[in-house]
Protein backbone atom coordinates (compact mmCIF):
# COMPACT_ATOMS: atom_id res chain seq x y z
CA UNK A 1 0.00 0.00 0.00
CA UNK A 2 1.27 3.65 -0.63
CA UNK A 3 3.26 3.36 -3.42
CA UNK A 4 0.36 3.53 -5.71
CA UNK A 5 -2.32 5.61 -3.90
CA UNK A 6 -2.82 8.78 -5.77
CA UNK A 7 -2.32 11.11 -1.62
CA UNK A 8 -4.82 13.89 -3.37
CA UNK A 9 -7.65 11.09 -4.38
CA UNK A 10 -7.64 10.11 -0.40
CA UNK A 11 -6.69 13.61 1.28
CA UNK A 12 -8.43 14.16 4.48
CA UNK A 13 -9.60 18.01 5.15
CA UNK A 14 -7.74 20.85 4.44
CA UNK A 15 -6.03 22.85 7.13
CA UNK A 16 -5.23 26.87 7.27
CA UNK A 17 -1.30 27.04 7.11
CA UNK A 18 1.48 28.75 8.85
CA UNK A 19 3.23 31.36 5.92
CA UNK A 20 6.52 33.49 6.84
CA UNK A 21 8.80 30.66 8.08
CA UNK A 22 11.37 28.20 6.22
CA UNK A 23 10.15 24.95 4.83
CA UNK A 24 12.36 22.00 3.15
CA UNK A 25 11.42 22.34 -0.70
CA UNK A 26 13.67 19.19 -1.34
CA UNK A 27 16.98 17.89 -1.33
CA UNK A 28 19.38 20.11 -2.64
CA UNK A 29 21.23 17.28 -4.28
CA UNK A 30 18.09 17.53 -7.28
CA UNK A 31 19.37 21.25 -7.94
CA UNK A 32 22.12 21.28 -10.89
CA UNK A 33 23.49 24.40 -12.40
CA UNK A 34 21.28 25.36 -15.82
CA UNK A 35 18.12 22.75 -14.97
CA UNK A 36 15.44 23.68 -13.13
CA UNK A 37 13.02 21.76 -10.99
CA UNK A 38 9.58 22.51 -8.99
CA UNK A 39 7.90 21.85 -5.75
CA UNK A 40 4.73 22.63 -4.27
CA UNK A 41 4.86 24.20 -0.71
CA UNK A 42 1.76 25.44 0.99
CA UNK A 43 0.06 25.27 -2.11
CA UNK A 44 2.61 27.87 -3.76
CA UNK A 45 3.84 26.26 -6.82
CA UNK A 46 7.87 26.77 -6.94
CA UNK A 47 10.35 27.01 -9.21
CA UNK A 48 14.50 26.16 -7.70
CA UNK A 49 17.17 26.15 -9.22
CA UNK A 50 21.42 26.18 -8.73
CA UNK A 51 23.01 29.09 -10.55
CA UNK A 52 26.45 28.68 -12.33
CA UNK A 53 27.56 29.99 -8.97
CA UNK A 54 26.66 27.41 -6.57
CA UNK A 55 23.75 29.35 -5.26
CA UNK A 56 20.53 27.67 -5.00
CA UNK A 57 17.31 29.67 -5.94
CA UNK A 58 13.15 29.37 -5.70
CA UNK A 59 10.99 31.56 -6.90
CA UNK A 60 7.02 31.40 -7.49
CA UNK A 61 6.53 29.37 -10.44
CA UNK A 62 4.85 32.45 -12.34
CA UNK A 63 5.88 35.05 -15.13
CA UNK A 64 4.29 38.42 -14.01
CA UNK A 65 3.59 39.57 -17.11
CA UNK A 66 1.16 36.99 -17.98
CA UNK A 67 1.32 33.80 -15.67
CA UNK A 68 2.46 31.44 -17.30
CA UNK A 69 4.74 28.38 -15.10
CA UNK A 70 8.60 29.88 -15.45
CA UNK A 71 9.44 26.36 -15.31
CA UNK A 72 8.08 25.66 -18.85
CA UNK A 73 11.13 28.20 -20.44
CA UNK A 74 15.07 28.24 -19.86
CA UNK A 75 17.69 28.43 -17.38
CA UNK A 76 20.95 28.93 -18.49
CA UNK A 77 22.86 29.26 -15.26
CA UNK A 78 22.50 32.73 -14.87
CA UNK A 79 19.03 34.04 -15.69
CA UNK A 80 15.80 32.42 -15.83
CA UNK A 81 13.70 32.99 -19.09
CA UNK A 82 9.71 33.06 -19.90
CA UNK A 83 8.69 31.12 -22.63
CA UNK A 84 6.03 33.07 -23.87
CA UNK A 85 7.41 36.83 -24.43
CA UNK A 86 11.21 35.61 -23.47
CA UNK A 87 11.27 38.46 -20.41
CA UNK A 88 14.41 37.12 -18.90
CA UNK A 89 14.68 37.25 -14.62
CA UNK A 90 18.26 37.09 -12.02
CA UNK A 91 16.15 34.06 -10.13
CA UNK A 92 18.07 35.13 -6.33
CA UNK A 93 16.68 38.41 -6.41
CA UNK A 94 13.81 38.22 -9.36
CA UNK A 95 14.69 40.90 -10.95
CA UNK A 96 13.76 41.29 -14.82
CA UNK A 97 16.96 42.50 -16.27
CA UNK A 98 15.63 42.08 -20.18
CA UNK A 99 12.20 42.67 -22.17
CA UNK A 100 12.54 41.50 -25.39
CA UNK A 101 9.89 43.48 -27.06
CA UNK A 102 11.03 47.03 -25.75
CA UNK A 103 12.53 49.47 -28.20
CA UNK A 104 15.62 51.34 -27.07
CA UNK A 105 13.48 54.40 -26.84
CA UNK A 106 10.62 52.48 -25.10
CA UNK A 107 13.09 51.11 -22.74
CA UNK A 108 13.11 55.10 -21.49
CA UNK A 109 9.96 54.85 -20.63
CA UNK A 110 9.72 51.78 -18.92
CA UNK A 111 12.63 50.14 -16.85
CA UNK A 112 12.44 46.48 -17.37
CA UNK A 113 14.33 45.94 -13.46
CA UNK A 114 11.76 47.57 -12.14
CA UNK A 115 9.91 44.47 -12.52
CA UNK A 116 10.23 41.40 -10.04
CA UNK A 117 9.06 38.22 -9.91
CA UNK A 118 8.11 36.62 -6.72
CA UNK A 119 11.23 35.27 -5.56
CA UNK A 120 11.96 33.94 -2.22
CA UNK A 121 15.29 33.54 0.36
CA UNK A 122 16.27 30.04 -0.42
CA UNK A 123 19.09 28.08 1.64
CA UNK A 124 20.98 25.08 1.37
CA UNK A 125 21.40 23.41 4.67
CA UNK A 126 21.48 19.71 5.57
CA UNK A 127 21.47 18.43 2.28
CA UNK A 128 17.63 20.59 1.86
CA UNK A 129 16.96 23.43 -0.07
CA UNK A 130 14.85 25.33 2.50
CA UNK A 131 12.84 27.86 1.69
CA UNK A 132 11.22 30.76 3.05
CA UNK A 133 7.58 30.66 2.12
CA UNK A 134 6.21 34.69 2.84
CA UNK A 135 2.58 35.35 3.74
CA UNK A 136 0.88 36.62 1.11
CA UNK A 137 1.54 40.11 -0.03
CA UNK A 138 4.41 40.39 2.32
CA UNK A 139 6.09 41.82 -0.74
CA UNK A 140 9.87 41.14 -1.24
CA UNK A 141 10.88 39.11 1.59
CA UNK A 142 15.06 40.27 2.33
CA UNK A 143 15.40 40.88 6.17
CA UNK A 144 14.47 40.25 9.76
CA UNK A 145 13.93 36.33 8.40
CA UNK A 146 14.43 33.60 11.16
CA UNK A 147 17.17 31.74 11.39
CA UNK A 148 17.52 28.95 8.79
CA UNK A 149 16.91 25.45 11.04
CA UNK A 150 19.47 22.95 11.28
CA UNK A 151 20.32 20.11 12.62
CA UNK A 152 22.78 20.54 15.61
CA UNK A 153 26.04 17.96 15.35
CA UNK A 154 28.40 17.37 18.09
CA UNK A 155 31.85 16.08 16.60
CA UNK A 156 33.85 17.35 13.49
CA UNK A 157 33.25 13.11 11.93
CA UNK A 158 29.84 11.94 11.43
CA UNK A 159 27.46 10.36 9.20
CA UNK A 160 24.16 11.28 8.09
CA UNK A 161 20.87 10.02 6.36
CA UNK A 162 18.06 11.35 5.24
CA UNK A 163 14.31 10.17 4.32
CA UNK A 164 10.76 11.40 2.62
CA UNK A 165 7.75 10.22 2.56
CA UNK A 166 4.33 12.34 1.56
CA UNK A 167 0.93 11.81 3.50
CA UNK A 168 -2.48 12.35 2.41
CA UNK A 169 -3.11 14.49 5.68
CA UNK A 170 -2.89 17.70 6.56
CA UNK A 171 0.08 19.36 8.49
CA UNK A 172 -1.96 19.20 11.56
CA UNK A 173 -2.68 15.48 11.44
CA UNK A 174 1.15 14.77 10.14
CA UNK A 175 2.39 16.65 13.40
CA UNK A 176 0.43 15.64 15.88
CA UNK A 177 1.08 11.91 14.79
CA UNK A 178 4.88 12.85 14.89
CA UNK A 179 4.71 13.92 18.70
CA UNK A 180 1.95 11.26 20.25
CA UNK A 181 3.96 8.70 22.03
CA UNK A 182 0.19 6.42 22.59
CA UNK A 183 0.73 4.99 18.64
CA UNK A 184 4.36 3.65 19.08
CA UNK A 185 3.63 0.40 20.61
CA UNK A 186 0.99 -0.27 17.46
CA UNK A 187 2.18 0.81 14.68
CA UNK A 188 5.99 0.53 15.38
CA UNK A 189 6.10 -3.11 16.20
CA UNK A 190 8.83 -4.72 15.07
CA UNK A 191 11.09 -7.29 17.03
CA UNK A 192 14.14 -4.51 16.75
CA UNK A 193 11.98 -1.59 18.20
CA UNK A 194 8.97 -2.65 20.97
CA UNK A 195 5.97 -5.03 21.24
CA UNK A 196 2.54 -3.91 22.55
CA UNK A 197 3.40 -6.47 25.45
CA UNK A 198 6.19 -4.11 26.73
CA UNK A 199 3.78 -0.94 26.59
CA UNK A 200 4.30 0.65 30.85
CA UNK A 201 3.86 3.29 32.24
CA UNK A 202 6.03 6.58 31.58
CA UNK A 203 6.21 9.84 33.78
CA UNK A 204 7.69 12.86 30.82
CA UNK A 205 8.84 15.99 32.10
CA UNK A 206 8.03 18.87 29.53
CA UNK A 207 8.94 22.55 29.54
CA UNK A 208 7.95 25.47 27.33
CA UNK A 209 10.16 26.99 24.90
CA UNK A 210 9.16 30.59 24.32
CA UNK A 211 10.46 32.86 21.28
CA UNK A 212 9.88 36.17 22.95
CA UNK A 213 12.11 38.31 20.59
CA UNK A 214 9.99 36.94 17.72
CA UNK A 215 6.31 37.05 19.67
CA UNK A 216 6.32 33.20 19.96
CA UNK A 217 7.09 32.90 16.39
CA UNK A 218 9.18 29.48 16.91
CA UNK A 219 7.99 28.93 20.04
CA UNK A 220 7.38 25.14 21.11
CA UNK A 221 8.14 22.30 24.04
CA UNK A 222 10.68 20.08 24.76
CA UNK A 223 10.42 16.96 26.41
CA UNK A 224 13.18 17.36 29.22
CA UNK A 225 16.76 15.60 28.95
CA UNK A 226 15.69 12.18 30.39
CA UNK A 227 16.74 8.60 29.88
CA UNK A 228 15.57 7.06 26.86
CA UNK A 229 12.89 4.66 27.11
CA UNK A 230 14.04 1.00 28.15
CA UNK A 231 12.03 -0.38 25.65
CA UNK A 232 13.46 0.61 22.48
CA UNK A 233 16.20 -2.15 20.74
CA UNK A 234 17.72 1.22 18.99
CA UNK A 235 18.37 2.82 22.69
CA UNK A 236 19.33 -0.32 24.34
CA UNK A 237 22.34 -0.82 21.86
CA UNK A 238 24.12 2.51 23.05
CA UNK A 239 23.93 0.94 26.54
CA UNK A 240 27.23 -0.72 25.23
CA UNK A 241 29.31 2.74 25.84
CA UNK A 242 28.31 2.10 29.70
CA UNK A 243 27.92 5.71 29.73
CA UNK A 244 24.28 7.60 30.60
CA UNK A 245 21.85 7.84 27.85
CA UNK A 246 20.37 11.25 27.78
CA UNK A 247 17.76 12.40 25.29
CA UNK A 248 16.09 15.64 24.89
CA UNK A 249 13.07 16.23 22.03
CA UNK A 250 11.75 19.67 21.62
CA UNK A 251 8.95 20.76 18.96
CA UNK A 252 9.11 24.41 17.91
CA UNK A 253 6.45 25.83 15.40
CA UNK A 254 6.23 25.87 12.30
CA UNK A 255 6.58 22.23 12.36
CA UNK A 256 9.96 20.73 13.48
CA UNK A 257 10.72 17.71 15.62
CA UNK A 258 14.36 17.89 16.77
CA UNK A 259 15.88 14.95 19.10
CA UNK A 260 19.24 14.71 20.46
CA UNK A 261 20.17 11.69 22.03
CA UNK A 262 23.68 12.30 23.74
CA UNK A 263 25.79 9.17 25.43
CA UNK A 264 29.48 10.35 26.43
CA UNK A 265 31.09 11.61 23.01
CA UNK A 266 28.27 9.54 21.22
CA UNK A 267 25.64 11.44 19.89
CA UNK A 268 22.51 10.90 17.74
CA UNK A 269 20.72 13.88 16.42
CA UNK A 270 17.76 13.97 14.07
CA UNK A 271 14.99 16.67 12.70
CA UNK A 272 11.91 16.00 11.36
CA UNK A 273 9.59 18.59 9.53
CA UNK A 274 6.20 18.47 8.15
CA UNK A 275 5.68 20.33 5.57
CA UNK A 276 2.44 21.29 3.92
CA UNK A 277 2.18 20.49 0.34
CA UNK A 278 -1.18 21.84 0.13
CA UNK A 279 -3.66 22.74 2.63
CA UNK A 280 -4.62 19.18 2.49
CA UNK A 281 -1.47 16.85 2.30
CA UNK A 282 1.87 17.04 3.79
CA UNK A 283 5.24 15.67 3.07
CA UNK A 284 7.66 14.11 6.04
CA UNK A 285 11.04 14.35 5.99
CA UNK A 286 13.95 13.46 8.21
CA UNK A 287 17.26 13.98 8.30
CA UNK A 288 19.45 12.74 10.68
CA UNK A 289 23.07 12.33 11.79
CA UNK A 290 25.35 10.41 14.44
CA UNK A 291 28.72 9.47 15.14
CA UNK A 292 27.91 6.11 17.08
CA UNK A 293 28.50 2.88 15.54
CA UNK A 294 30.64 5.08 13.13
CA UNK A 295 32.70 2.00 12.46
CA UNK A 296 30.03 -0.59 11.04
CA UNK A 297 29.99 -0.92 7.22
CA UNK A 298 26.93 0.06 5.57
CA UNK A 299 25.42 1.96 8.69
CA UNK A 300 23.87 4.56 6.44
CA UNK A 301 22.17 1.93 4.30
CA UNK A 302 21.09 0.01 7.37
CA UNK A 303 19.86 2.85 9.34
CA UNK A 304 18.15 3.78 6.27
CA UNK A 305 16.83 0.86 6.13
CA UNK A 306 14.62 1.01 9.67
CA UNK A 307 14.31 4.38 9.35
CA UNK A 308 12.43 4.09 6.19
CA UNK A 309 10.25 0.96 7.35
CA UNK A 310 9.35 3.19 10.35
CA UNK A 311 8.45 5.96 8.43
CA UNK A 312 6.39 3.56 6.25
CA UNK A 313 4.17 2.20 9.10
CA UNK A 314 3.79 6.10 10.07
CA UNK A 315 2.23 6.71 5.91
CA UNK A 316 0.53 3.75 5.72
CA UNK A 317 -1.40 4.24 8.73
CA UNK A 318 -1.97 7.77 7.93
CA UNK A 319 -3.51 6.97 4.65
CA UNK A 320 -6.22 4.60 6.64
CA UNK A 321 -6.47 7.71 8.37
CA UNK A 322 -7.32 10.37 5.70
CA UNK A 323 -10.25 7.74 4.63
CA UNK A 324 -12.11 8.38 7.53
CA UNK A 325 -10.92 11.69 7.83
CA UNK A 326 -12.96 12.45 4.41
CA UNK A 327 -16.20 12.65 5.84
CA UNK A 328 -14.69 15.05 8.30
CA UNK A 329 -15.61 13.51 11.95
CA UNK A 330 -15.44 15.46 15.45
CA UNK A 331 -12.08 13.74 16.47
CA UNK A 332 -10.95 13.78 20.63
CA UNK A 333 -7.79 14.57 22.11
CA UNK A 334 -7.70 12.28 25.37
CA UNK A 335 -5.24 13.03 28.49
CA UNK A 336 -2.05 13.12 28.56
CA UNK A 337 -1.07 11.28 25.78
CA UNK A 338 -2.49 13.67 23.53
CA UNK A 339 -1.77 17.12 25.71
CA UNK A 340 1.53 17.29 23.45
CA UNK A 341 -0.82 17.22 19.99
CA UNK A 342 -3.17 20.07 22.39
CA UNK A 343 -0.37 22.31 22.75
CA UNK A 344 0.38 22.22 19.20
CA UNK A 345 -3.09 23.61 18.28
CA UNK A 346 -2.74 26.20 21.47
CA UNK A 347 0.66 27.68 19.90
CA UNK A 348 -0.25 27.59 16.27
CA UNK A 349 -3.35 29.62 17.34
CA UNK A 350 -1.59 32.10 19.37
CA UNK A 351 0.79 32.70 16.19
CA UNK A 352 -1.75 32.85 13.89
CA UNK A 353 -3.66 35.05 15.74
CA UNK A 354 -0.44 36.84 16.67
CA UNK A 355 -0.89 36.70 20.50
CA UNK A 356 1.82 35.68 21.86
CA UNK A 357 0.75 33.14 24.23
CA UNK A 358 2.15 30.02 25.47
CA UNK A 359 -0.07 26.85 26.63
CA UNK A 360 2.73 26.20 29.14
CA UNK A 361 3.39 28.32 31.73
CA UNK A 362 6.44 25.97 33.13
CA UNK A 363 7.18 22.86 33.68
CA UNK A 364 4.40 20.05 32.98
CA UNK A 365 4.68 16.25 34.06
CA UNK A 366 3.01 14.13 31.42
CA UNK A 367 2.34 10.75 32.56
CA UNK A 368 1.06 7.36 29.77
CA UNK A 369 1.52 3.91 29.15
CA UNK A 370 3.54 3.10 25.84
S1 LIG B 1 4.14 35.64 -19.84
FE1 LIG B 1 6.21 35.58 -19.31
S2 LIG B 1 7.12 36.97 -20.66
FE2 LIG B 1 5.04 37.11 -21.09
FE1 LIG C 1 5.09 7.06 14.22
Amino acid sequence: MGDFVRLADVAGPPTELLFGDWYPALRASELRVGKMTTATLLGIPVLLGRRSDGRVFAMRDLCPHRGIPLSAGWFDGETVQCKYHGWRFEPCGGQCVEIPSLTAEQREGLDPTKIYAAAFPCEERDGYAWVYVPAAGAGRVVSNLPVVPELPKFSARYKSAHLVAELPCNVDHGIIGLMDPAHGPFVHQAWWWRSKASIHEKTKHFEPLEDRENNGRNAGFRMSAHAPSGNSAPYKLLGVYGEPITTTIDFVLPNRRLETIRCGAKWFSSLTTITPVTASTCRIDVVAAWNVFYWVPFVTSIATFFGARFVRQDQETMIEQAQGLRSNPSLMLIDDADKPAKWYFALKQARLKGTGEHPLSGPVVLRWRS
